[in-house]
Order: structure tokens, then C-alpha cells, then sequence
């Protein structure tokens, strides 16, 4: 696979996965380094013969100009993912568009605590017990997308011991979750029929999304569409329904708790028993699909039946 990095500072991540890359650890070769300005890690790249491309948005004319010749910059090496590794700039939207799910942040807490800049700063000032390592997929807002992989760190007594306890985890850690994405990739991908424009949703909110097309058009494997309300016969128009105290009830007040457990079950030993590692997009606003704001029972199950087999991406994340 090819991997794309982006960096504005040290590059100490961007070197960490370059050694790997070396060594054979990470069987990927980091193809080239974008950065914003010049900087150590830009000198790591040229000392390791990488390709670089220095792109200074003040040097361009307009935002547009800068945002084009990146995404044409990028298109040029054709990457698989694009690994942000301390680049201190917004991703463009029309990137993220180009390439949803196959962009990589680093960030130095645990997310969705202490987002933004200085993080380790963040965390020592509010005087937390355990802060951490999280690796996201990137979308429009600041470090929110889909949570990949986290580890937590103990607070030591200084904020240099935390700073370098924190560098130390995040080089190992981004080097073993790039390599679980190269060397184990997702085999089968669910989504939601709603955000593929399927007409299932009560509200007629069904909304085909350009984003959640092309994850679809682009990956290698099995794609599983689902609706668990049309699926499990709540038929279209439907009734509207909730989750009230973690149960599945229609305005009416029926309780379709175990009617949906039931469809969750069959669906995951028909669909994803054969199955190594699941990816799921499903919609943020669903009583049955939602993960974040909304406790989907459909979700809620999932999860807990194939634990960190699956890793469940919301709309509202992607
Ligand atoms: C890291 O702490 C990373 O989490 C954050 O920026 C820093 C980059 O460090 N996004 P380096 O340039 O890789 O040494």
C-alpha cells in the first residue's frame, strides 16, 4: 500500500513510521511528505530520499489555488491512506471528500477530551489522572471523525515526562494501527440503505450521500446493506420511534425491543460470521443506527457481539 504524509513540525511520527516502512515492519512504502512550511521534517524526507512538496498557502493566490494544487498534488501519488502526522492545518473539505476513511490524524489525548492545540498542555493544566493516544479518521470537524485506536498514559509528576511518555506511545502506536489497517483490512462493510438514497426512513429523510458512495465504490470486499426497520418488516411510511430508557418503542408505545434484538442477531450470523474485520456507516439520527448522540439498538449490538471486530462510523463522523 502507498502512504502519504503530512507534517508542518518535528516529523518524529513521520519518522517513526518511515523507519517501519524500512525495516519491513509496516509493509507499505511511505510514498512522499506534503508540508505547509519548511520544516525537520521536510529534512527527515530529503535525507531519506522521499519525495517532498513544500506547499505554502500564502504563496498561492487564492484558498482555491492552494486547495486545488494540493488535491493535485496528492492525486499524483495515488495514495491508499494519507497519515497526518502533526500537520497543523484544516484538511480541506474537497479532500476529505476525494478521500473519506482513508485519512489518519494523530492527536495527543484522548479524544474527544482536550481537542485542538496543545493537548499535552491541556491535559497537565486540567490536572487529569490519565490522558493518552488517539488515532481518528479525519472529517470536516476539528479532531472528531471515527475513533481507530486509543491508548491511555498514567499522568507522571512533570509535564516533560508526559510529553516524552506521550511522543514514545504515539510513535508505536501509529506504526501498529497503520499496520493493522494494511495487514488485517476491513473484509466487509455494512451501510446504512438510508445514506445510500434507499427509500426506507419514515421522515422521508433518506439522503444519498456523495461520501458514503465512495466508500462504497472503493472498497475491497463485501458491502452489506441494511435498514433494520425496513428489514425487520416496519415497512415504509412507518410509524416514528424512539429509545426511551434504552428500549425500542414506536409512538404508539410499542415495545419492538426484542423484535429488533432478534433482527440484529440473524442479521450478524447471516451477514458477518464469515467475516475478519467490519466497518459499518450508519446514520447518527436512527433509533436503531445511531452511536453517538442516539444509543441505536441495532448498533449498541453490534458492538457488543463483535467487540473490536467492527468499528461503527456515524454519518454525522464521516
Ligand atoms: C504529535 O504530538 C501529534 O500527536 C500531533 O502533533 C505532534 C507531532 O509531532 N498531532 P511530530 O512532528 O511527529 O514529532
Amino acid at each position: 500500500m502507498k502512504l502519504l504524509v503530512f507534517a508542518s513540525g518535528r516529523g518524529s511520527n513521520f519518522e517513526a513510521l518511515l523507519n517501519a516502512s524500512k525495516k519491513g515492519e509496516l509493509k507499505s512504502d511511505i510514498v512522499g511528505l506534503i508540508c505547509d512550511k519548511n520544516c525537520p521534517a521536510e529534512e527527515i524526507a530529503r535525507t531519506n530520499s522521499i519525495p517532498v512538496n513544500v506547499l505554502k498557502p500564502k504563496e498561492y493566490d487564492s484558498k482555491e489555488l492552494f486547495i486545488s494544487t494540493l488535491l493535485e498534488t496528492v492525486k499524483q501519488y495515488a495514495p491508499d491512506y494519507i497519515l497526518l502526522a502533526g500537520y497543523m492545518r484544516i484538511i480541506p473539505t474537497e479532500l476529505i471528500e476525494e478521500y473519506p476513511l482513508r485519512i489518519i490524524n494523530i492527536h495527543p489525548s484522548l479524544l474527544p477530551a482536550f481537542q485542538g492545540k496543545d493537548a499535552i498542555l491541556q491535559a497537565w493544566q486540567a490536572g487529569v489522572k490519565t490522558t493518552g493516544v488517539t488515532l481518528h479518521f479525519v472529517n470536516d470537524k476539528l479532531d472528531s471523525g471515527a475513533v481507530i485506536a486509543q491508548k491511555e498514559i498514567k499522568v507522571p509528576d512533570s509535564i516533560d515526562a508526559l510529553e516524552a511518555e506521550i511522543h514514545k506511545v504515539e510513535h508505536k502506536l501509529y506504526v501498529e494501527t497503520v499496520k493493522s489497517l494494511v495487514e488485517d483490512p476491513f473484509d466487509t462493510l455494512v451501510v446504512g440503505k438510508c445514506l445510500m438514497g434507499r427509500n426506507c426512513r419514515y421522515d422521508g429523510g433518506s439522503e444519498y450521500s456523495s461520501r458514503v458512495s465512495k466508500v462504497v465504490a472503493g472498497f475491497k470486499g463485501r458491502v452489506v446493506e441494511v435498514c433494520p426497520e425496513l428489514d425487520m418488516g416496519m415497512g415504509v411510511p412507518r410509524t416514528t420511534s424512539d429509545i426511551v430508557d434504552g428500549r425500542f418503542v414506536t409512538k404508539e408505545g410499542q415495545d419492538l425491543t426484542d423484535k429488533i434484538s432478534h433482527f440484529t442477531n440473524k442479521f450478524i450470523s447471516e451477514n458477518l460470521s464469515s467475516s475478519k474485520r467490519v466497518i459499518a456507516i450508519l446514520a447518527e439520527k436512527s433509533p436503531s443506527c445511531g452511536k453517538v448522540k442516539v444509543k441505536g439498538l441495532f448498533t449498541k449490538i453490534l458492538m457488543e457481539k463483535l467487540k473490536e471486530k467492527i468499528l461503527v462510523v456515524t454519518d454525522e463522523e464521516l
